[in-house]
């Protein structure tokens, strides 16, 4: 793979880069994407279908149940050569920022330290009603199980459809997306708002706006450089060809 002179030169010179992950920085881990073809349980249901209140209210067993086979295949996964890169880059760029919409924790498992994650943790499991973090439950054989607390369901604490982002990682990934001189966007659809509207905001911004993708999304006609491609091999393509830190 090469990659222009101009990019490489941008890299050089950047003093704050923000990255943006989606689905795809995964996909090379075995843990499927959401929008495209699928199999499976991505086969029968759209994430719209799922992951809201609302079909947890209608269909509680039917939704942890999905979140429980979601959480073994992630717990079986391995970091990717895309994830190990990003870790590397974070020691070589300055003001490094790394924001995902990615729950399954891969990014922290490669040796990134500071994530910013915008959809929750699929590892973490809150209260439905209280909406706090509960760490342990008995296990009654009530599916969901139950909070120890005050007896509602618990669910994964993972952001749905319908719901807000937590507002500290949203601001955040805001003021970082607006703050950099260069924004890579790696593997996502974007089009899942808010996280969507950050290579716009940071474009806005007068970020250069460098997309890592192997299709097309909303924001290829608009990003400087498209590097069409899977993750795990341009990023670590991209590291070589970039000049070591002294
Ligand atoms: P999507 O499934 O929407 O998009 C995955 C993107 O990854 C697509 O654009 C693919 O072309 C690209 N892709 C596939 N394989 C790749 C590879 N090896 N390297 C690089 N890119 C690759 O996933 P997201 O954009 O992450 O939200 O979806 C955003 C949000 O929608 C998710 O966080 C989730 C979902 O519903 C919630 O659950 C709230």
């Amino acid at each position: 793979m090469t990659f222009s002179r101009e990019l490489i030169e941008r890299f050089a010179r950047t003093q704050r880069v923000a990255v943006l992950t989606g689905a795809g920085v995964s996909a090379e881990s075995g843990v499927p994407t959401f929008r495209e073809a699928q199999t499976g349980w991505w086969a029968q249901f759209r994430p719209e279908e799922l992951a809201t209140p609302t079909a947890f209210r209608r269909n509680p067993k039917l939704v942890w149940a999905w979140y429980v086979w979601r959480r073994e295949l992630v717990a079986k996964a391995e970091p990717n050569a895309a994830h190990r890169a990003l870790v590397e880059l974070e020691q070589r760029v300055p003001g490094f920022t790394l924001i995902t919409q990615n729950v399954d924790g891969l990014h922290q498992r490669a040796g990134s330290r500071d994530v910013i994650e915008l959809h929750g943790n699929i590892a973490r499991t809150k209260c439905f009603d209280e909406d706090v973090v509960i760490e342990r439950w008995d296990e009654t054989g009530d599916v969901p199980p139950r909070c120890p607390r005050c007896g509602g369901l618990l669910r994964p604490d993972v952001v749905w459809f319908e719901e807000s982002l937590p507002a500290d990682a949203l601001a955040r990934a805001f003021k970082c997306s607006a703050a950099c001189d260069l924004f890579v966007c790696v593997g996502t659809s974007t089009v899942v708002q808010p996280a969507a509207e950050l290579p716009f905001h940071a474009l806005a911004q007068g970020a250069t706006v460098v997309e890592i993708n192997p299709g097309a999304t909303p924001l290829t006609r608009r990003a400087h450089h498209v590097l069409a491609g899977a993750a795990g091999d341009v990023l670590p393509a991209l590291l070589r060809v970039l000049p070591k830190v002294p």
